[in-house]
């Protein structure tokens, strides 16, 4: 394992994903991690950048047992700026914040840029940079402006550079991060999904034992069929996975979750059909948060109230008792509880299924919680999950109730689940899907006049949206192509009764969001 301690850079996530890419297993600790908590050794430590200048008073030192491992350490920009402060060197305030492509030069034969060549274009982003080095170290890159752009003490086998090797404007940061992991380090690169799955079943076996059981939900999307297949292949039809319907998802969904879960994929599982129920509650409501709150507390009680059955009737079978939950949580959402935030950070726990309450007394079992979601595509890829299952476009928990403004009713939900199938079936059609980060049509509460045949009309709005991003914090519109479109509005006018008119969301997000509601 390779440890990697966030200072709070916007890129520190980016290293952990260089990391893994080489094949190299590594974690993301905050830089103020105690590293007598590590319950291994790792084999390298990198220190990533951070927004702070290293003498501010407020600024986020690291645990100095870092140096009694005795193991190799990489410091990336502030990291370089922490070594050199820990180590008697001097930091300063740059003239100006150097902030773009930069060009360094290679001064000193060295392990680190080993096979890159004389000089390499880096990516800068700094606004201190190192006046003198500590002792015993020397200079082994320098730039117009930084002359000491990278250092090294191979004897302590100690790095440091000013640039972010980790962003693909440093074209060879790569091979710079397999230099230092897997030469200077001496990391195996085993890191691959077939051999995360069979760690992960022997796990999950020794973790639950012989004869308890496991229940979690699943919703259809790739995280939660995935965890699903993962506990089926570690202990069977122990392993309960419950399907709520709530009604507000999409056309076809659940028989289509049901047939490639179950019958497919021989997951243990059971459809609670409770649609009526979900769309009584949602009578009469209009306002996007209750929606929310309704659909959100009749899952967890919905949820409480199977999870009790299924225990009861597999204890009169002669069985174990549930003592898990298993969630799908990935290792962003981990990030975002560990990461350094500040000086004054407190460390939040994530739930990523929201709500359920403390005294189910289930224990967490989260097999996911070490990826990032295209290794996870990836495991459901080599686990032969279904293709349009495995890209699926992330879904809302409160499905298209969201995307229903106003009254949630059994027509509406009729109409908005009509076209978004039909729009979604064309994007696929258009070889467009997979480009798309997340697309959909909303039913909008306004009605316009249309005319059709002789007649006149008077009848509902479909949106169509769809967006490109990386995060789903900033989002852009997709520039869908007009044949496209135009095949998709005639086909929902035509097709769908009760819509007389299509527009397509030119929004970016901020300053609107990727949903309606
Ligand atoms: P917004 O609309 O905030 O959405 O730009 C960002 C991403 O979050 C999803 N989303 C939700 N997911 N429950 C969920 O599970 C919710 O209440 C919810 N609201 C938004 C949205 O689909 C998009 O991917």
């Amino acid at each position: 394992t390779i440890l990697i301690l966030d200072f709070g850079s916007q890129y520190s996530h980016l290293i952990t994903r260089r990391v893994r890419e080489l094949g190299v297993y590594c974690e993301l600790q905050a830089c103020t991690y105690k590293i007598d908590d590590l319950p291994y050794k790792p084999k390298g430590i990198i220190l990533s950048g951070g927004p702070y200048s290293v003498y501010d008073d407020v600024s986020p030192h690291m645990d100095k047992k870092v140096w009694e491992l005795g193991v190799p350490v990489l410091g990336i920009c502030y990291g370089l700026q922490e070594i050199a402060w820990d180590l008697g060197g001097e930091v300063a305030p740059c003239e100006s914040r150097e902030y773009g492509h930069a060009d360094i030069k290679i001064v000193a034969e060295n392990k680190l840029f080993k096979g890159l060549g004389d000089d390499m274009k880096v990516w800068m982003s700094h606004g201190d940079q190192l006046k003198k080095i500590p002792e015993g170290f020397r200079v082994i890159a320098k730039t117009g402006t930084a002359p000491f752009a990278g250092i090294d003490n191979e004897e302590k086998n100690i790095y440091g550079i000013q640039f972010h090797p980790e962003v693909t404007h440093t074209p060879k940061g790569k091979e710079l991060l397999r230099n230092f992991v897997i030469d200077i380090c001496g990391a195996e690169a085993n890191w691959t999904m077939s051999s995360f799955i069979d760690r992960e079943i022997t796990r999950i076996r020794n973790l639950v034992g012989p004869t308890a059981q496991v229940i979690g939900a699943v919703s259809g999307g790739v995280d939660s069929t995935v965890a699903s297949k993962i506990m089926t292949l570690a202990i069977g039809d122990r392993y309960h996975a419950v399907l709520v319907d709530n009604g507000v998802m999409r056309l076809n969904e659940c028989e289509t979750v049901k047939e490639v879960l179950n019958e497919k994929l021989n997951i243990n599982l059971t459809v609670t059909p409770t649609a009526d129920l979900f769309l009584s509650k949602l009578k009469g409501v209009t306002d996007p948060e209750k929606k929310r709150k309704i659909i959100g507390n009749t899952f967890v009680e919905i949820f409480e109230s199977e999870a009790k059955r299924i225990d009861e009737e597999q204890v009169k079978l002669g069985r174990g008792k549930i003592e898990y939950l298993l969630q799908g949580t990935l290792y962003p959402d981990v990030i975002e509880s560990i990461s350094f935030k500040g000086p004054s950070a407190t460390i939040k726990t994530h739930h990523n299924v929201g709500g359920l309450k403390e005294d189910m007394k289930l224990k967490l079992i989260e097999p996911l919680r070490e990826l990032f979601k295209d290794e996870v595509r990836h495991l459901g890829e080599i686990m032969n999950i279904d293709s349009d299952l495995v890209w699926r476009h992330p879904f809302p928990g409160p499905g298209i109730a969201i995307r229903i403004l106003g009254e949630v009713t059994p027509e509406q939900v009729r109409i908005a689940r009509q076209a978004d199938y039909i729009y979604i079936e064309e994007i696929k059609k258009a070889g467009l899907y997979r480009k798309i980060s997340q697309a959909f049509a909303a039913l909008l509460p306004v009605k316009s006049v249309g005319v059709m045949g002789d007649s006149r009309t008077y009848e509902q709005v479909i949106v169509l949206r769809a967006v490109e991003t990386t995060d789903f914090m900033t989002a852009d519109w997709f520039e869908m192509p007009y044949d496209v479109i135009k095949k998709i509005s005639s086909r929902i006018i035509n097709e769908v009764k009760g819509v007389n008119r299509v527009v397509y969301d030119v929004s970016s997000k901020p300053p609107a969001t990727i949903e309606w509601e």
